[in-house]
This record gives structure tokens, C-alpha cells and sequence, in this order.
């Protein structure tokens, strides 16, 4: 750990130039239009040396460094769009950095190329293992080094753009959520539980992900809708409860322009308050006119209303709230296969529940 610190420190001072070692060939810049950062690890400065003038044509920002603490940390500390690393190294080998690297949530999404002298099956099927996304092996061929770099710093830039994309779209939903001071976390809760009741139900991944992003952002439109309904603390008049209603359509409209990143999950935003016989919002869709998902997060939204305080109602114990979801699935409102399936989920605090009162799912 102290050997680490103290390595850390050494970096950072090298990092500022304080030394008068200057580690990085070129200022790191963060304007999203600068060129790419390639970072080399390799204890052996010959091979950083011929790793880096083999890339000296691509226009890319290079950063070097000679061990895996040192990996860790620039990754860490800076924009990195690809990794070179060196497999076998003292202390920490190519194999731990890639893992810790994608074991963590912030840098899982850099590509990294093993550069190895190994060419054998198991140190590939190492190296995937650890989740490295390509292998060089060594010595490098340009052009082949040239092409592996230039697709994976592409798609970098791809998965860039989606992250932010997200985030923005993420922070939107909760500044509904801050409108409505009683659905604090709902969408969170929403999304997991959903998420946990697909896996259950044996959806397919491009489902899995429309209920991740649909969850999020399924109550998204009620950004339009007046604070003074969102927080009622009595039940919504007829016209109110009009308002209140266009929320589903909103929200798809606001997503729309990014049909191909949200896919299935703007059937979730959009349907997620149709009922199985038809009486539902907005379009009335009856049946397998819903999809599953959009079927799934009607339950979900349902039970996460029903258990936790709303303005005009405290939460309600959860066997009630399940008496309730079975009663919607018999009138055909709920689909009721998901409904057996949630209570098989959320069954564990029926059961051990003292006081009755279920805690946030
Ligand atoms: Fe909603
Ligand atoms: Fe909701």
C-alpha cells in the first residue's frame, strides 16, 4: 500500500513536470476535440520507444509509462482512448491491470490491446478472460498495430458519445424526480426491480437494456407536467388526470431523436401505462400489442407507487399491494404472468416482514 502511495506521488510529480522529468511527451489536453491519448505500458523503454514511433504517424497524444501502478493511475487521472500494455511486467502483471481496469466502472469502457511475446491459446484465453478487447504481438507489425488502434480508438470515441448521451438524458429524469418530492429514487427502483423480474422471466439482452433505459426514463414527460398536479395532495380531477396522462407521449417525443441508441426502451417509455384489455394509455393497446417489457414496467411501476408515500397517501403494506396486483391481473388490466413472477421476487419480505410494511424494492 505504501510502496503504491509512494509511487502514486512519484507519478504525480512527474505528471506536473516538478521533477524535471517530463513523463508525458505532450500536454494532456480535455477538449473533446483534441486527438486521441494512447497510453504504452512496457518495463522495457526499448519496446516503449518502438511502440511509440510505430504510432508517431497517427496524430495521437502518447503517454508512457513502465509498470502497472503507473497504468492504473494515468488511467485513472486522465482521458485515455486505448492502452497498449505490456503483459509481462514485475509487481503487476498486463493480466491484473486489465482486470482492475475492467472491474471498474469508470475506465471498464477503454479499450486495451495486450501486447505480448506470448503467442500461445492460454495466454490469449488469459488475456480475454481479464477482458482485454485485442492482442499485438510482439514485435508489433505497423500496419497491423495502425488498424487495431484506429478501430478500437473509434469505437472509444462511439461509446464517448453514448455515455454522454446518457448521463444527460439520466440527469433529466432526475430533475422530474426533483419536481415530485414523492417518487424520490422511484425510477432507480423502477429500473432494478424490472431489471431483476426480466432476468427472471428469461429476456433477451435488447429487452434487458429496454427495461435499464426505459425504467430510467420512462416517467421523463413529467417534466411538462405542473408542479402543483405532480404534488397534489388529493386525488387529480378529471382534467388534471387528462394532464397528468400525456406524460407517456412527452417522454417518447423527448427520446425520439435517439430511437437508435434507446431501441425497445421507447415502447417502455411510451406504453408503460396501456392496460392488457385496452383501457390504458395513450394509444389503448390491448394484449401482445404491449411488449413485454412495457408489460413488465406497468407492474413494477404499479407495486413502487403502491408500497411508498405518495402526496395524497402513505405507502401501503405489501401484502395489500400485492392483493391489489393480483386483483389487476385477474381483470385483465396486468399481465399476470409478470405479476406471479414479482410476487415470487418481493415474496422473501411478505414473508419476514414483521410489520408488514415492505421497504423500498
Ligand atoms: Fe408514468
Ligand atoms: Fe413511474
Amino acid at each position: 500500500m505504501l510502496i503504491r502511495k509512494v509511487n502514486e506521488a512519484l507519478l504525480k510529480a512527474k505528471l506536473q513536470g516538478k521533477n524535471g522529468i517530463h513523463f508525458l511527451e505532450k500536454e494532456i489536453k480535455t477538449e473533446s476535440d483534441k486527438p486521441p491519448t494512447i497510453l504504452i505500458i512496457d518495463d522495457d523503454s526499448r519496446n516503449l520507444k518502438l511502440l511509440e514511433s510505430t504510432l508517431l504517424s497517427t496524430n495521437c497524444e502518447i503517454i508512457k509509462g513502465m509498470n502497472g501502478i503507473e497504468a492504473l493511475y494515468i488511467v485513472n487521472k486522465t482521458n485515455v482512448d486505448l492502452v497498449l500494455l505490456d503483459v509481462m511486467m514485475p509487481e503487476m502483471d498486463g493480466y491484473e491491470v486489465c482486470r482492475q481496469l475492467k472491474s471498474n466502472e469508470v475506465t471498464r469502457l477503454i479499450p486495451i490491446i495486450l501486447v505480448t511475446a506470448l503467442d500461445d491459446r492460454e495466454s490469449k484465453i488469459k488475456g480475454i478472460e481479464a477482458g482485454a478487447d485485442d492482442f499485438i504481438t510482439k514485435p508489433p507489425n505497423k500496419l497491423e498495430l495502425l488498424a487495431r488502434t484506429k478501430s478500437l480508438i473509434k469505437l472509444k470515441r462511439l461509446n464517448d458519445n453514448l455515455a454522454s448521451i446518457e448521463l444527460v438524458l439520466f440527469s433529466l429524469a432526475k430533475t422530474v424526480e426533483a419536481k415530485d418530492k414523492y417518487t424520490q429514487g422511484h425510477v432507480e427502483r423502477v429500473s432494478k426491480l424490472a431489471i431483476t423480474l426480466g432476468r427472471k422471466m428469461g429476456l433477451k439482452e435488447r429487452e434487458m437494456e429496454a427495461l435499464k433505459y426505459g425504467g430510467m426514463l420512462h416517467d421523463i414527460g413529467k417534466i411538462s407536467i405542473p408542479g402543483n398536479i405532480l404534488n397534489k395532495p388529493s386525488p387529480l380531477s378529471p382534467e388534471e388526470c387528462k394532464i397528468m396522462e400525456t406524460h407517456p407521449v412527452t417522454g417518447y417525443n423527448i427520446c425520439l431523436p435517439l430511437k437508435k441508441n434507446l431501441g425497445y426502451a421507447l415502447e417502455v417509455i411510451r406504453h408503460h401505462h396501456e392496460k392488457l384489455d385496452g383501457s390504458g394509455y395513450p394509444d389503448g393497446l390491448k394484449n401482445e400489442d404491449i411488449s413485454a417489457t412495457a408489460r413488465i414496467m406497468a407492474v413494477v411501476d404499479i407495486y413502487d407507487a403502491l408500497v411508498t408515500d405518495r402526496a395524497y397517501r402513505k405507502g401501503m403494506p405489501l401484502g395489500k399491494a400485492v392483493d391489489i396486483l393480483k386483483q389487476e391481473a385477474n381483470s385483465n388490466k396486468l399481465d399476470k404472468v409478470v405479476v406471479d413472477c414479482l410476487i415470487e421476487i418481493v415474496g422473501g419480505a411478505l414473508k419476514t416482514d414483521a410489520t408488514n410494511f415492505v421497504k423500498s424494492p
